[in-house]
């Protein structure tokens, strides 16, 4: 279901009878860098013009009441007796319960929430919910958390109720976002640029392939500590190295024979690569170089399905069909993985010919009929 703004704040005075605050928090795209912000690398998100509408008020009792209009399901619990439960509300209560840990002063409140953003689609709809929420109670009970922050505080809450055990990029890039620009992260020490997206005559088009994507099975999960350990083993070798930062893909391809686990092996390759290869396309962008951009986007597409194995037939199907159009100067799958969208550089003029050729060929093929969003970059979180 879609809402809008006002949507969602005639929902909330509905049900509660008053006048809300309005928030959006937007979902974010990522053009390089996937995978990586939990394994030392640079990221290189924006936020996205689509998102979740938060319509909030304090009531002065101890209760949370939330309304969920995408779910139409509702949440009622005391602060004193907040703890995990299954699905949407996980991702409200694991923001309450870590600002109640952190010693915030929140009172009770009321809300609504719902919005225009996928879920499931490789577009952080999770962080969108977790930053709508923590930066709304900030604003309505002055607790005077900076914006860096409530980004760290929603990705613990994604670790500690969800469970996923994601990086810092979805949070960030929801919150941070700047209109027209795309962010440079490092995910290390949290230092960042907005960079300006002079994609000349290229737009940014997404094309989910509806291959409904959930990180809660735990295959995230997997890659993670698959990465830790490969850490490990290279540590062994290069005892001077504390990150993936300090080795380099040749480094990993020398010492092999060092890994017991092909698995292992094959996700340090790519963690190593694609730390260069964002750092590259950080430089190719600067310079304004879109076409050289683009290559690097294919390369990580090929390095996620090949090696990080996150892919899935539907995506690579879907990079596979978009190489064929020179209008398509890059493609990849964007995200987690195991389904929702590719993120493809196209010819401006070129982008309905083209999406409508690829629709049909994805059709064809599974009996999906895919989803084209043409992007437009968009402030992070904020009051309306
Ligand atoms: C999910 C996680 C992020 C990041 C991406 C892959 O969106 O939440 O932290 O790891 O996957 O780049």
């Amino acid at each position: 279901m879609i809402f809008t703004g006002h949507e969602i704040a005639d929902i909330f005075k509905e049900k509660f009878s008053k006048e809300p605050k309005l928030f959006f928090s937007p979902g974010r795209i990522n053009l390089i860098g996937e995978h990586v912000d939990y394994n030392d690398g640079f990221v290189m998100p924006a936020a996205i013009d689509k998102g979740v509408y938060f319509a909030i008020a304090p009531n002065n009792t101890d209760f949370i009441n939330v309304f969920s209009a995408d779910m139409q399901d509702e949440l009622h619990i005391t602060l004193g007796g907040i703890h995990k439960m299954s699905g949407w509300k996980n991702y409200i209560l694991g923001v309450a319960d870590q600002l109640i840990q952190r010693g915030y002063p929140i009172g009770g409140f009321d809300v609504a929430f719902g919005g225009n953003l996928p879920v499931g689609a490789g577009l952080s709809s999770s962080a969108a919910v977790e930053c709508g929420l923590a930066f709304a109670l900030n604003e309505t009970f002055n607790l005077g958390i900076s914006r860096i922050d409530i980004a760290v505080i929603c990705q613990k809450a994604e670790h500690t109720y969800p469970g996923v055990q994601c990086g810092i990029m979805d949070q960030f890039a929801s919150v941070m976002g700047k209109q027209n620009k795309v962010l440079l992260l490092d995910c290390n020490t949290l230092h960042y640029e907005t960079l300006p997206f002079n994609a000349n005559d290229y737009t940014i088009v997404l094309i989910n392939s509806l291959v409904h994507h959930s990180l809660d099975g735990g295959e995230y999960n997997v890659r993670r500590k698959q990465s830790e350990k490969g850490l490990g083993v290279l540590k062994k070798k290069f005892p001077s190295a504390n990150t993936f930062r300090d080795i380099t893909p040749e480094q990993v391809i020398e010492n092999e024979k060092a890994f017991d686990d092909r698995d292992v092996y094959n996700r340090c390759l790519y963690v190593t690569e694609e730390i260069a290869r964002t750092k590259r396309a950080a430089g190719l962008l600067k310079a304004d170089d879109i076409e050289a951009f683009g290559k690097l986007m294919f390369a990580t597409h090929d390095g996620l399905s090949r090696l990080y194995d996150v892919s899935c037939e539907e995506l690579d199907f879907l990079v596979t069909l978009a190489k064929q159009h020179a209008e398509i100067i890059g493609a990849r799958m964007m995200g987690g993985g195991f389904g929702g969208c590719t993120i493809n550089l196209i010819k401006k003029e070129k982008v309905v010919e083209i999406t409508e050729l690829m629709q049909t060929q994805y059709e064809q093929k599974f009996g999906i009929h895919a989803e084209v969003y043409v992007m437009s970059l968009s402030d992070g979180t904020h009051a309306l």
